[in-house]
């Protein structure tokens, strides 16, 4: 979805270190009190920050990704202090995942206190809440002395922007600034998981990892969405899940098996106008045009690398291509979920 906007000067802040470029975290921090919109980099993927309490300003989120209103943002805080007021209540749970995995890449649905707007949480009962570890947003987080709401800052359905130069091309003219602040470590967004039921549910896959939560929880769900095509009607835990998402305008197709069956795959289904992206046991491929991603067990290079590569392929024309689809262990479980989305739930068994 895609509504157009009046264009807006945007603001480019290279911000390398917190504590020397403190005069751009002031200005960044500025602008996000008095309502605008700001990219920040996390060790995910960049955010599309503004002020979370301020339905104006959070307004403006949504117009500039042109996003469903209906799909909740994630509130970022620098400090443990500032959960207490955005939520009500805090199982035990919420502090020992806390403790475990802030500030890093874990974000927790809890039931939202009244300072949260409707707007901010998607017109639900619960909000979620994460605490970034990127020493750049959480200075400016510090700085504005405000929680920020903060999707991916990407155009909505489009992969998320790993490196300043994708939030450029998506967002230039559609926000108020952008700190340019290098790659993203992660490269895929945070782990979600809810504690608002009996038990604790993963919503979303991420860098935490169901081991990890399992071990630190006793017991975990994982929601049907992070393996299956959610029914667009359904009332679904995670509203993010049911969008389209992640997907380049090349058509993404996902191929699961071995090195062998994979080339055999290519050579005889691939044309004029495909490429691949695949691992570097792979090999040549018979002259399809490749990109790597990682070796085929190494998840985190896979992740640092997906959405960069997605976007490459688009860059450079191709129509379809061909992906080798990740396992499911560590973060793969993430790697996969966001492939899926991009090929429309489709995998090719080889
Ligand atoms: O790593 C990340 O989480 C990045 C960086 C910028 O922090 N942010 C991010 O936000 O990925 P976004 O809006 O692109 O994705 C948020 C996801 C959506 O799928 C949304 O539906 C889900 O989290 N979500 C947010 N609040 C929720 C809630 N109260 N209940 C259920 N799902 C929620
Ligand atoms: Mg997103």
């Amino acid at each position: 979805m895609h509504r157009e906007m009046t264009e807006i000067e945007t603001r480019l802040l290279q911000i390398w270190d917190p504590t020397g470029d403190s005069e751009k975290i002031d200005q960044a921090a500025r602008l996000l009190r008095e309502g605008k919109t700001v990219i920040i980099p996390t060790e995910t993927v960049y955010g599309l920050a503004a002020d979370a309490l301020c339905p104006e300003a959070v307004a403006k989120i949504f117009a500039a990704k042109g996003r469903p209103q209906d799909n909740p943002l994630i509130l970022h805080i620098d400090r443990l202090e500032t959960l207490p007021e955005l939520v009500t209540g805090l199982p035990e749970a919420a502090l020992l995942l806390a403790e475990r995995f802030w500030p890093g890449p874990l974000t927790m649905v809890l039931p939202k206190s009244d300072r949260v707007p409707y707007l901010t949480s998607g017109g639900l009962e619960t909000v979620g809440v994460r605490m970034p570890a990127h020493p750049v947003a959480r200075a400016i987080i510090a700085r504005a002395g405000v929680p920020l709401a903060a999707p991916s800052a990407n155009r909505s359905g489009s992969p998320s922007p790993t490196t300043a130069a994708h939030c450029i091309a998506d967002m230039l003219g559609r926000v108020d600034a952008i700190v340019e602040s290098g790659d993203c470590l992660v490269g895929v967004e945070s782990t979600v998981v809810s504690l608002t039921g009996e038990t604790p549910r993963l919503l979303r896959p991420g860098a935490i990892t169901p081991e990890q939560l399992r071990q630190a929880l006793g017991s975990l769900e994982i929601d049907p969405g992070v393996w299956e095509q959610m029914n667009a009607d359904a009332k679904v835990s995670s509203p993010g899940m049911k969008y389209k998402h992640y997907s380049p305008l090349a058509t993404v197709v996902l191929i699961r098996g071995s090195s062998e069956g994979y080339a055999r795959y290519l050579a005889e289904n691939s044309a004029q106008g495909d490429c691949a992206i695949s691992f570097s046991e792979d090999g040549e491929l018979g002259g399809i045009p490749r990109f790597c991603y990682g070796g085929r067990e190494d998840h985190a290079a896979q992740a640092s690398r997906i959405f960069a590569l997605l976007r490459q392929v688009d860059a450079d024309g191709y129509r379809r291509c061909f992906v080798h689809a990740p396992g499911l262990e560590g973060i793969g479980l993430a790697v996969y979920n966001r492939l899926i989305r991009a090929a429309a739930f489709k995998i090719i068994d080889v």
